[in-house]
């Protein structure tokens, strides 16, 4: 029977092929009407073929509705391997970097829901690095389209999802001509939502508004390298960087994976905190559940959600991450065993 949505799933490196087989089982218990697509590439990959990517990669990838994604290892002292994330970036034109940040009860510092919307293929992630007569130079790129992209996309997001305050993350203080296009650009495109309340910090207050009043936050919109840093702190506020999932959205494509990285020091232990990705796979559902108005969809999302935060809140099954002895396979079957219940 030909399934409703093809869904691409690149496992990854370290703890990746671990967590995405565990999300997998839990999407399997929610019973979707999905058709899986395995993809190839990673630094894993790479050691193996020499290639960083399978060959037919972009073709097979135009043939599917979203992809499900574990971390990808881009070793630093490899100078020649470059970042096989930012190549998926930049060819999928993945410019939305979205990642909620929401307490779990018992975890978390405080109550709270917000997201960190991170334009996702400018700035200094363009890797454009030289010497210029002994000094060492990095250019910092913001274009007046990139800027107003995610700046409408942040105002979108923020009204199609409840939220009342849209704030700029820059630094224009000092980079008045980069960052201060990023801001300039920002309150250009809030004057077309009046009802939203928009307004700025500066990216050292942000992270200090993150860690003290997070609660106080809604959407912010922040260029590449920022709302790369401030994600990792927001992900320390909700209480383990293994709770937290990310979007990664362009017009054509959307990628989904956990804020975290490959975590080597626990790789092939099975103690990862499997949540991260469960996250990330519980945005896609809601993504497609919007994009194709599939309400059946946004139905298993919040089941999945449920169950996500029973087991973590109520039933304390924890990996070592949150301060339990539990493996990855225990959560598993407790979110699994919560989605058949509600399947029931
Ligand atoms: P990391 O996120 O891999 O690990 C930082 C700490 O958090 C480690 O102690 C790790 O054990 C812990 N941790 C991370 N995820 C966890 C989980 N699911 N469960 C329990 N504990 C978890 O950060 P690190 O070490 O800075 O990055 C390692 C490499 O990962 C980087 O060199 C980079 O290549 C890659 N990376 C890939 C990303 C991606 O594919 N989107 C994002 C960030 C990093």
């Amino acid at each position: 029977m030909v399934k409703k949505y093809r869904i691409g799933v690149l496992k990854g490196d370290g703890i990746g092929p671990e967590i995405v087989q565990a999300t997998m089982d839990v999407l399997n218990a929610l019973e979707l009407d999905f058709e899986y697509v395995e993809l190839y590439g990673g630094y894993e990959y790479f050691k193996k073929t020499g290639k960083v990517l399978q060959d037919d990669f972009f073709d097979v990838v135009k043939r599917l509705d979203a992809i499900l994604k574990g971390p990808l290892y881009t070793p630093p002292h490899e100078k020649e391997f470059k970042s096989v994330n930012v190549l998926l970036r930049k060819e999928l034109d993945l410019y939305a970097n979205v990642r909620p940040f929401r307490s779990f009860k018992g975890f978390s510092l405080k109550d709270f829901n917000f997201i960190i919307i991170r334009e996702n293929t400018e700035d200094l992630y363009l890797g454009l690095e030289g010497f210029y007569r002994g000094v060492a130079l990095a250019l910092k790129v913001i274009s007046y389209e990139g800027a107003k992209r995610i700046a409408e996309f942040g105002f979108n997001y923020a009204k199609s999802n409840g939220f009342k305050r849209v704030t700029v993350v820059h630094k224009a203080n000092i980079l008045k001509v980069s960052d201060g296009l990023f801001r300039d650009v920002f309150f250009e495109v809030a004057k077309r939502y009046p009802e939203l309340q928009a307004d700025e910090l500066i990216v050292d207050t942000a992270g200090y508004t993150i860690v003290k009043s997070p609660e106080s936050l809604g959407v912010l919109v922040a260029p590449n390298l920022y709302g790369d840093i401030l994600a990792d702190v927001a992900a320390a506020v909700v209480g383990s960087l293994g709770l937290c999932g990310s979007a990664q959205i362009g017009e054509k494509m959307a990628v989904f994976e956990p804020v975290h990285g490959v975590a080597l020091d626990i790789a092939g232990k099975g103690v990862a905190n499997p949540i991260g990705e469960l996250e990330s796979a519980k945005l896609m559902l809601l993504y497609l559940s919007q994009k194709y108005s599939d309400y059946k969809l946004y139905e298993k999302a919040l089941k999945l959600d449920v169950a996500v935060r029973k087991t973590v809140e109520e039933l304390k099954v924890l990996t070592p991450d949150l301060g339990g002895d539990g493996k990855t396979i225990d959560v598993i079957n407790s979110i699994i065993k919560l989605v058949q219940l509600s399947n029931a």
